[in-house]
């Protein structure tokens, strides 16, 4: 056993590491975005919402009006993550609108500094996703300019699909990093979330939960937010 670092202090990392349940408005009622954002507000720690071009993902989602209409309804943490071929583009206005963090595929910016000194002048947050596909170490180099970092577990463009299993290792090897680094990132899981998963993926790490479909297709959505904040505190 390493004396330094044995694995009861391990353990009591992992227990203190704050859950943050992060509802995907993607799965929501868009027609009554306010009522759907004021039945789990209360709950949870941020809202995540899934901007999405109809090129770098095969899907349209919402942008800059929807997400002021957000804002204006809510105080919560607007975490925005970004499937659009030029994530740079538009940060200004996303600030603008309200939003607090933002989130980009390293597939779609392969060598992201800029964009994310861009974020960072834009008084944004910032944090780099994966793909299922894309190892981790396509991020490592930019970890320690991140806020947050996202591993997908599910192929970005729609909700309700099934959670990948696979890139639980992954989320592993990404807590590790931040962990020796003495980084303080949060490691975000997105993609096919919900009760039946989440011990697996805060015990891998994942400290921020995504869940569209698990909350808002759940006929009590306070109620799937307890059970998944349940599952990743306690690891099962
Ligand atoms: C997929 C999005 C996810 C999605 C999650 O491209 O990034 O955030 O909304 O939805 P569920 O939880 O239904 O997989
Ligand atoms: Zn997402």
């Amino acid at each position: 056993m390493d004396p330094a670092n044995p694995p009861g202090l391990q353990y009591t990392q992992a227990m203190a590491r704050s859950i943050k349940i992060a509802p995907s408005l993607l799965a929501a009622d868009f027609a009554r975005l306010d009522r759907e954002i004021a039945r789990v507000e209360k709950y949870v720690e941020w809202l995540h919402l899934d901007v999405m071009d109809g090129h770098f993902v095969p899907n349209i989602s919402f942008g800059i009006p929807v997400i002021e209409s957000v804002r204006a309804v809510t105080d919560l943490y607007l975490d925005c993550h970004i499937m659009t071929t030029n994530p740079g583009a538009y940060l200004p206005e996303l600030a603008k609108a309200g939003v607090d963090g933002v989130t980009v595929h390293i597939e779609a910016v392969p060598d992201p500094s800029e964009t994310a000194d861009r974020a960072r002048r834009s008084g944004l947050d910032f944090g780099l996703v994966v793909n299922p596909g894309t190892p981790f170490d396509a991020i490592a180099p930019f970890v320690e300019n991140c806020d947050v970092v996202v591993i997908m577990s599910v192929e970005p463009g729609f909700g309700g699909q099934d959670f990948k299993g696979e890139v639980l290792p992954k989320v592993e090897k990404a807590r590790e990093w931040v962990e020796n680094r003495g980084l303080a990132a949060d490691i975000q899981i997105d993609g096919g979330i919900g009760p039946e998963n989440a011990g697996a993926a805060g015990s891998a790490g994942a400290n921020v939960l995504v869940a569209g479909s698990a909350v808002f297709g759940a006929e009590d959505p306070v109620l799937a937010v307890k059970e998944i904040r349940r599952a990743a505190e306690r690891n099962e």
